[in-house]
């Protein structure tokens, strides 16, 4: 099949993942248009990609550009409206987490891809990110057992008053957000626990809320059983202010996404790299598992691509989406009630 080729929707932070990931593939994929309301960041995203068309509306790109597909890195309310729209108009779909800020909104969503026939992709990039799916293989090799316990965590320094003036500031408002920082970034520990360890049965939650940074909380605190018994902890502090010292990143924050792993037959945890800790082993320690870090962003595009060229399933599809999701929604519920929250959610509006 030809080169698919790409509208891009929404040319601030997060594109730049994106685009480093299309200029990767140039035999799988292009970018042929893009569309932002600051015109200038499309503008720059066109020189940078060899040259697209413009727009300043996604409703004009989606109704002029030639493309076979959107790849949609805009603030989240808008998600659901161009997934949607897109689809009525036969685009094949890649939308960054989370999926959209309702269950209504992701069914909808869903629905209109099936409808239209067109791939719905939700870009869950960590489990594209070679570290990542890594865990994943050991974890599916059965090295570490049947796992009993995981431990999923994700620290950053996220001030969104900060960027109330520019790009950025809409994550400031829960109502455009849909929630704080569970719902906007927990959910990439929620999507790769699921993957881990499968379906979540029940969750509770404890949240912290700095208004002077956002609307939404910027610390939370998850603990999650899963189906099969298992038990999960996961943990988002948006409010770690010290700064890194390594040298890769001399002026920037702390940020880390932590992972520790315990099943019958051994422990397994990301710490500085993989390591693994077998039961019975001789000598007891950890032994490193080595992996070339590749970020997820550029295995997401290329998987979107690929999918499309060979007519296949996404692995983060809409359902996928949804269900990291409803995760977070069911936080908010628990953190509401002060009780834990059984899976699934009902929803209010089935489509
Ligand atoms: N996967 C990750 O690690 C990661 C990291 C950061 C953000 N994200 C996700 O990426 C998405 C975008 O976040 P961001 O941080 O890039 O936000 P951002 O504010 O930096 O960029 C959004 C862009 O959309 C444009 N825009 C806003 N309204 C528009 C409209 N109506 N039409 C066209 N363009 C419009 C803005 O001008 C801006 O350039 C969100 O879903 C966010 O959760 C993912």
């Amino acid at each position: 099949m030809h080169k698919v080729r790409i509208g891009l929707v929404g040319a601030g932070g997060i594109s730049r993942a994106h685009i480093n990931g299309y200029l990767k593939c140039p035999e799988k994929a292009i970018i042929c248009a893009v569309a932002d309301i600051r015109k200038e960041y499309a503008e720059a995203t066109a020189a940078q990609v060899g040259g697209a068309e413009v727009y300043g509306d996604w409703r004009e790109l989606l109704e002029k550009a030639d493309v076979d597909a959107v790849d949609i890195c805009l603030p989240h309310d808008l998600h659901a409206p161009v997934a949607v729209a897109a689809a009525e108009r036969g685009k094949h779909i890649l939308v960054e987490k989370v999926m959209a800020r309702t269950l209504e909104e992701c069914d909808a969503m869903i629905a209109a891809a099936e409808r239209a026939r067109v791939k719905l992709m939700v870009c869950h990039d960590r489990r594209y990110h070679t570290v990542f799916a890594r865990i994943k293989e050991i974890v599916d090799s059965g090295a570490i057992g049947r796992l009993l316990c995981l431990r999923l965590d994700h620290n950053q320094d996220v001030n969104m008053a900060a960027r109330m003036d520019g790009v950025g500031g809409w994550a400031f408002f829960r109502e455009r957000l849909g929630g704080g920082a569970i719902l906007s970034c927990l959910v990439h520990q929620f999507d790769l626990i699921r993957w881990y360890a499968g379906d979540v049965a029940q969750v509770g939650a404890m949240t912290l809320t700095l208004p002077d940074r956002m609307e939404g909380e910027t610390v939370g605190v998850v603990p999650l059983r899963f189906r099969s018994g298992a038990l999960g902890d996961t943990v988002i502090n948006w409010f770690i202010r010290s700064r890194s010292l390594t040298p890769e990143n001399p002026a920037g924050s702390l940020w880390g996404e932590l992972v520790w792993l315990s099943g019958t037959d051994g422990n397994l945890h990301n710490f500085g790299g993989i390591h693994i800790l077998r039961h019975g082993a001789q000598p007891q320690r950890f032994e490193h598992v080595p992996v070339e870090v590749v970020p997820g962003h550029v295995g997401a595009v290329a998987h979107f691509a690929d999918c499309i060229r060979e007519d296949r399933d996404p692995l983060t599809n809409g359902r996928e989406g949804r269900a990291a999701l409803e995760v977070a929604l069911a936080a908010y519920r628990s953190e509401g009630t002060g009780r834990f929250i059984d899976l699934p959610l009902e929803v209010e509006r089935p489509v």
